[in-house]
C-alpha cells in the first residue's frame, strides 16, 4: 500500500479509545494513514463524538435487528461509504458485530482488528476477565487480520502485559488497554509500510 497518507475507515461500537489513539497518531505528518471516516452500529457511540471532534466524518449505520450481525443493507452501506471515501484499510476498534465474509471478499484492502488477549488464547468476549480467572502470569493484546472466524485471523503484532501482585481483572484490563493504544497505531503503520502478509489479496 504505497503512497502518501492511506485513507483508513474505522468501525467502532463504543467508547472509541483505540480510535482516539489512531486519530492522535495520525496528527503527526509522518504517520502514513489518515482516518477518512468512522462508522458505528451504535447511534450514541462516544467514538462518533471523538471522530467529529477531530474533524473526521462520522455516522451511524443502522445494523439491522440480528444480534451481533450486520444486515446486508448495513453491509452495503458501509462498503459504499468506504468506497466513496477511498478507504484502503479498515480498522475495527471495539466493533461488536461479526464482519460478513461477503464484506471481506468485496472490500479491496486489509481489514484488521485489535483484541485484548494474546491470541489464539481467549478469543471473544471478556478476554481480560478470562485471562485473570485462569491465573495467567502474562497477558496482552493482539492486532490481527480479520477472517471469517471470531478473532482467528493471522496475527500482525502482539504486546505482552505482565500480571502483577494485587492486579484485579479491572487493573489488568486497564493495563492491556494502555498497550492497545500504543500497539494499534504501530500495527497500522506496519501494515501500510511494510506490506506484511495481506490475506485479502
Ligand atoms: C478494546 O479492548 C479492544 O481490544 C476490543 O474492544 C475494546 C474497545 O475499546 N476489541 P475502545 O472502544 O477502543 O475504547
Amino acid at each position: 500500500m504505497g503512497g502518501d497518507r492511506v485513507p483508513i475507515g474505522v468501525l467502532a461500537s463504543g467508547r472509541g479509545s483505540n480510535l482516539q489513539a489512531i486519530l492522535d497518531a495520525a496528527r503527526s505528518p509522518d504517520y502514513p494513514a489518515e482516518v477518512a471516516v468512522v462508522l458505528s452500529d451504535v447511534e450514541g457511540a462516544f467514538a462518533l463524538n471523538r471522530a467529529r471532534e477531530a474533524g473526521v466524518p462520522a455516522c451511524h449505520i443502522s445494523p439491522g435487528d440480528r444480534p451481533a450481525r450486520l444486515s446486508s443493507a448495513a453491509e452495503e452501506e458501509i462498503l459504499g461509504e468506504f468506497s466513496r471515501r477511498g478507504v484502503r484499510l479498515v480498522a475495527l476498534a471495539g466493533f461488536m458485530r461479526i464482519i460478513p465474509s461477503s464484506f471481506l471478499s468485496t472490500f479491496p484492502g486489509p481489514v484488521i482488528n485489535i483484541h485484548p488477549s494474546l491470541l489464539p488464547s481467549f478469543p471473544g468476549l471478556d478476554a481480560q476477565g478470562q485471562a485473570f480467572r485462569h491465573g495467567l502470569k502474562v497477558s496482552g493484546c493482539t492486532v490481527h487480520y480479520v477472517d471469517q472466524g471470531i478473532d482467528t485471523g493471522p496475527i500482525i503484532m502482539q504486546a505482552a502485559v505482565p500480571l502483577e501482585r494485587g492486579d484485579t481483572a479491572e487493573s489488568l484490563a486497564a493495563n492491556i488497554l494502555k498497550e492497545e493504544h500504543r500497539l494499534y497505531p504501530d500495527a497500522i503503520r506496519l501494515v501500510i509500510q511494510e506490506r506484511i502478509l495481506n490475506v485479502q489479496s
